[in-house]
């Protein structure tokens, strides 16, 4: 991680109850600015209450949180302004069309009648609502409605951007319309705080992922360093020669191996070095290769080892 970007978002130690049901037990999230982070977790985990808690809807029992270097609890008004949300639940208006939707978020940010129009406009372009602008979202797919949710948010544009769960529901091709939108966002220098159960959107858009189980994080990293944290990483070769099969299984330590085939699996954490180490020992034997894959467990082996939960 780069040590140097100033946090868009900080959270120390946050806890939240419900009468006697603790929901958040001591949490900790930091996001540098320009970068997408995903709080990943089961039904019920805490997500939605996290992101409630950082956009300022619903208070923390205990611990701060900072957005913009701003409290939320303190400078909850300073927060608001920094800050754009899409709701789990996409809050788009039923009854006024797309555009109007767009125009009222304008003027809800003091943007200008001109300013406000050459928005929407944009907006509607780029996420492919032009043929949605004049119809109520009430008419849309579930796609077009989380499309516009999201223009809707960056009407203001914000710094720090809140998705809960902008993919639940939506189709393959839908789906990638909306990480399409959120790279978009990141290139434009925005922050994303995206929760998600999906360990492919995930991987596909996180700098960093966070797992949140039962109101705790319970293993936080780099998509790559989560992939690692769990067994089942190997190496694959296709030998050239069968007489090499025996010895190469050997000499690599190798969890399997068949003659017949050529193959020979060797245990590895799929970094780097562990590939160099085992380049060179091939090189020193002269063993031929004629096909090497590397298998790093995908993050659904990563989610169920930690939660326990199969996955969506
Ligand atoms: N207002 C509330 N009153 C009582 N319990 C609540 C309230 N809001 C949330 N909870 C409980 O807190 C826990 C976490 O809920 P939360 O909505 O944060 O989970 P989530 O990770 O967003 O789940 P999902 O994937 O289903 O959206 C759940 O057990 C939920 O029932
Ligand atoms: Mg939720």
């Amino acid at each position: 991680m780069n040590t140097t970007k100033p946090l868009a978002i900080e959270a120390r130690n946050l806890t939240k109850s419900y009468g006697d049901t603790a929901v958040l037990g001591g949490i900790d999230i930091a996001v540098p600015e320009g970068t997408v982070f995903s709080l990943l977790g089961p039904n019920g985990a805490g997500k939605t209450t996290t992101v409630n808690i950082l956009t300022t809807l619903i208070p923390a029992d205990g611990g701060d949180a900072f957005v913009g270097g701003r409290s939320v609890a303190r400078e909850a008004d300073a927060v608001r302004r920094t800050i754009g949300v899409t709701g789990q639940f996409a809050a788009v208006d039923g009854l006024l069309t797309g555009r109007e939707n767009l125009h009222l978020m304008g003027r809800l940010h003091h943007l200008g009648k001109r300013e406000t129009r050459r928005r929407a406009e944009e907006l509607l372009e780029r996420f492919d609502l032009m043929d949605a602008a004049k119809r109520a979202p009430a008419t849309y797919s579930g796609g077009m409605r989380r499309r516009l949710d999201i223009a809707m948010c960056l009407m203001g544009e914000p710094k720090v951007i809140f998705l809960d769960e902008p993919t639940t529901g939506l189709d393959p091709a839908g789906r990638r319309t909306v990480w399409s939108s959120i790279r978009e966002l990141v290139k434009a220098g925005a922050t994303i705080f995206l929760t998600t159960q999906y360990l492919e959107e995930a991987d596909e858009l996180a700098d960093r992922i966070a797992v949140l189980d039962g109101g705790r994080l319970v293993a936080e990293g780099t998509p790559e360093q989560l992939k690692r944290m769990i067994p089942g990483g190997h190496i694959s070769l296709r030998l050239h020669r069968a007489d090499q099969v025996e010895r190469t299984a050997q000499i690599l330590n190798a969890s399997g191996s068949d003659a017949d085939q050529l193959t020979v699996q060797v245990p590895s954490d799929g970094s780097v070095t562990s590939l160099r180490k085992l380049l060179d020992v091939l090189d020193r034997e002269g063993i031929e290769v004629d096909e090497l894959t590397i298998h790093t467990p995908d993050l659904d082996d990563v989610f169920l080892s930690l939660t326990g939960n199969a996955t969506a």
